[in-house]
């Protein structure tokens, strides 16, 4: 492999991998490697306007472990490739406001997503950035007191929590909707990985803690948040066109910036299978 320059994006999360070009990421595979490396220790990988095109986009994915298969989402032309966007021609549009609130992505399936990726093809004039924020550092960052309280914590993870927070007031119609649709699902507060190291498993898809009184699991939920997410913690990315961003979903939450959705803002999606979220 050439010598690759690497520069941390900010003192907590990323680290960009400098001058990389879309034939290296599909033809030398030490890069994987060290990306792999770069994902457990930093969080975030960026690559910028590195112009790879879907094809290179998933031959490198593929390198980092096996993919989601997004063919049931129609018209995507690579399977491996899912399209985020306003577009009304994009069918997954209507469940994209979620992604404006903290979160990790596949709490609510049978396993995370892994490693995620976006590559921005369109951007908007202002606004649409990505935010990310390590919830290994929000775990080493508790007390020991609070480290010790939290140790055998179980949460609720629903489709009713994220939908909460785009409407205050459902119906019970809407309720009974969400809940048919997406089953909840209980995860511990402290994921203890196959490497050791601990985080702390919250966001969106959080919406009470088992064996607490409802409100006040919540505002502890909510005050985890906060204190993983303040402005010292984050990395925002400002997306230029051809950049390519990869996450360690297990390890982050990450959540997108406001632009006017009427922008032609597109990014192409890949995203790397996970496990399940660990006791
Ligand atoms: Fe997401």
């Amino acid at each position: 492999m050439e010598t690759i320059t690497t520069k941390k994006l900010n003192d907590k999360v990323g680290v960009e991998f400098v001058g990389v070009t879309a034939d290296q990421l599909r033809n030398d595979d030490s890069l994987a490697v060290a990306v792999l490396d770069a994902l457990e220790e930093r969080g975030v990988v960026l690559f910028r306007k590195i112009d790879a095109d879907d094809q290179s986009q998933v031959d490198f994915c593929r390198k980092l472990g096996p993919l989601n298969n997004f063919k049931d989402h129609p018209p995507y032309e690579t399977e491996e490739v899912m399209e985020i966007s306003f577009s009304p021609s994009n069918p997954t549009a209507a469940y994209l406001k979620s992604n404006d609130f903290w979160h990790t992505d596949g709490l609510l399936d049978d396993h995370a997503a892994k490693t995620a990726v976006l590559s921005a093809r369109v951007v908007a004039d202002k606004g649409g950035e990505t935010e990310f924020a390590s919830t290994y550092e929000a775990y080493d960052a508790l007390t020991d007191d609070e480290k010790e309280r939290f140790e055998n914590v179980r949460v609720i993870h629903s489709f009713e929590a994220v939908q909460r927070h785009s409407y205050e007031n459902p119906t019970a119609e809407q309720i009974e909707e969400w809940n048919a649709r997406r089953p909840g699902r209980e995860h511990p507060l402290v994921w203890t990985h196959s490497t050791g190291r601990r985080s702390l498993v919250l966001g969106a898809t959080a919406s009470h803690i088992v064996g607490m009184d409802v409100e006040e699991g919540r505002a502890l939920l909510k005050e985890l948040v906060d204190r993983a997410t303040t402005p010292d913690r984050v990395y925002r990315h400002t997306w230029a066109v051809g950049d390519m961003v990869l996450w360690d979903n297990s390890g982050l939450l990450h959540r997108a910036c406001e632009f006017d959705r009427k922008e032609p803002r597109r990014m192409h999606r890949s995203t790397i299978t996970g496990s399940s979220v660990g006791q």
